[in-house]
């Protein structure tokens, strides 16, 4: 079966000579249509980069992605973004900010009355499934962090897209209000049955909403190792407490240290503390 998203030897290098950095190096991974993949790794190590790139937002220096076989040549409405700042439009009211989604504005001058109608019932819909009802003629200032996100996510939502790519999407947020988003995005990936590739610095995270957890690493920024994640699909927060569960976050978090170089600058720090000692 063709893969939802198909990332062949993907490299990436930013800049020129002395001051070339190589954000990805020979990335490749096959996405399945509906999966949920998460991406954690040391900061730096290209997972914003790799994610743009499936966006189309910005271009590999080589190598291919694929989205159902097709050439990932520029954004489109077939994927939409959400980042850690919610980006909304501060003059407009919660429903209007989700009704005019950038990828819908694009085809706003082919739309008919039909297509006004039917955005108007599809933003409803969000609204109730987002749990925004209330707050439909409210203004993004006046919403929490967790409100906002969840306008933001009801907008990329809005142009039904096949693949919802988020980076750091929770970053901002309370762990409480998290929790509450973690098990929002898994309804929501149900019900609108859309792959979803997820980038973050939480482990916890990463495994929770998970199907596989991919480990990227550092200098260059290469795709480390895959993990399926051992939990059954409806995931629930008690899981978390799952010797599964805990022994995969162990290991995931042992492996970020080891590629991320921090192993060494501990030991350069303790070096230091012991030379401090003696001096003292
Ligand atoms: N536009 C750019 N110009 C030059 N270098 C860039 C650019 N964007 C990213 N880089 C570099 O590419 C590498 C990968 O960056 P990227 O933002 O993808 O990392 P990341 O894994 O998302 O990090 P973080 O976890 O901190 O968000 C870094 O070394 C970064 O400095
Ligand atoms: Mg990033």
């Amino acid at each position: 079966m063709t893969p939802k998203i198909a990332i062949r030897d993907v490299n990436k290098q930013f800049g020129q000579g002395a001051q070339a950095v190589q954000a990805l190096q020979h990335a490749s991974l096959d996405v399945a249509d509906n999966e949920f993949i998460t991406f954690v790794g040391a900061s730096g190590c290209g997972k914003s980069t790799l994610l743009r790139i499936i966006g189309g937002l910005e271009t590999q220096s080589s190598g291919q992605v694929l989205l159902d076989g097709a050439p990932v040549t520029g954004p489109g409405a077939d994927r939409a973004m959400v980042f850690q700042h919610y980006s909304l439009y501060p003059w407009l009211t919660v429903l209007d900010n989700i009704k005019f989604s950038r990828q819908l504005a694009v085809n706003q001058k082919d739309r008919t009355s039909v297509d006004v109608e039917r955005a108007s019932g599809r933003a409803d819909a969000l609204l109730s499934l987002m749990g925004l009802t209330a707050a439909a003629h409210k203004y993004p200032a006046q919403l929490s962090g967790g409100m906002q996100q969840r306008v933001a996510i009801a907008r990329a939502l809005m142009s039904k897209p096949r693949v919802l790519l988020m980076d750091e999407p929770f970053g901002a947020l309370d762990a409480q209000t998290r929790e509450v988003m973690h098990d929002l995005i898994c309804h929501v990936r149900r019900l609108e049955q859309v792959t979803i590739v997820f980038v973050t610095h939480d482990v916890e995270e990463a495994i929770y909403l998970g199907d596989r957890v991919v480990l990227m690493a550092p200098r260059p920024g290469r795709i480390d190792t895959i993990y399926p994640v051992p939990l059954p699909a409806a995931r629930d927060q008690d899981m978390k407490l799952a010797p599964a569960f805990t022994g995969l976050k162990r290991e995931i978090l042992n492996r970020i240290r080891d590629t991320a170089g921090m192993k060494t600058d501990l030991e350069q720090l303790q070096k230091l503390s012991g030379l401090a000692a003696l001096h003292a």
